[in-house]
């Protein structure tokens, strides 16, 4: 969104919320540091620097969206720490909100099942969501939710530092890589967070409702199993 918009919609009273950039360098480095708040108050750069527990502590607190009201527990992430490979999915379902972890209904069990196939446990990466709030009804996203929940995510791609980052869905790739684009094009290449490798492909719930581009997310793996093993797609 252009400024003159934004300054007219600010004008208007209405908040434009503008998808920010990945900040880079704290995604290169997961240096910590003692969590506060720089003299603007800045909620970000006190999560920027933030060790796993303040980190999980403070999304289990977090109220800076309206979802934390409607929805049973957060979905901090799970997996290994040290993980080559992170996922990244939307936001908690029923299931998952309900459990407290993501993917663990009938996505998640598909999920495990694309790990699998590329010789990977569910245990071996880390699994996180752009959200960590379930959105009532499962609707998508709010770009301000997105937003005010970035900063998290980020803080947690900075300490785990994967060599992959495997997008799954619409909502993850476009939010990851701030863009509008399709998913239809998004997949197929390799994009990067930083210099941090980005693979996008289907989510597995759209996969479990079309079963035929079954085939299209296995080459989107083999793909990301090529850029980890050294190869540039
Ligand atoms: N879908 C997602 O994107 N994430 C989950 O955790 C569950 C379903």
């Amino acid at each position: 969104m252009d400024e003159h918009r934004v300054q007219y919609l600010k004008d208007l009273g209405i908040t434009a919320w503008v998808r920010r950039e990945w900040t880079y360098t704290s995604l290169a480095t997961g240096a910590t540091g003692t969590p506060s708040m720089d003299v603007n108050g800045s909620r970000e750069s006190g999560i920027a620097v933030m060790g796993w527990p303040e980190l999980e502590q403070a999304v289990t607190g977090c109220t800076a969206c309206g979802l934390r009201a409607g929805c049973a527990r957060t979905v901090f992430g799970v997996g290994a720490r040290q993980a080559e490979w992170m996922v990244i999915g939307e936001a908690p379902g029923a299931d998952e909100d309900k459990q407290g972890e993501p993917f663990v209904g009938r996505a998640g069990q598909l999920l495990n099942s694309m790990l699998a196939a590329i010789g990977l446990k569910r245990e071996q990466v880390y699994i996180a969501n752009i959200l960590k709030c379930r959105p009532p009804g499962n609707r998508d996203p709010k770009p301000e939710e997105a937003e005010l929940c970035r900063p998290f995510l980020q803080r947690q791609i900075a300490l785990i530092r994967p060599k992959l980052i495997l997008a799954v869905g619409r909502i993850a790739a476009q939010n990851l890589l701030n863009t509008d684009t399709p998913i239809g094009h998004l997949r197929g290449r390799v994009h990067q967070l930083g210099n941090i490798p980005v693979v996008v492909t289907y989510h597995p719930a759209y996969l479990l409702r079309s079963p035929g581009e079954k085939r299209k997310a296995w080459t989107d793996l083999q793909l990301a199993l090529r850029i980890l093993n050294g190869g540039n797609g």
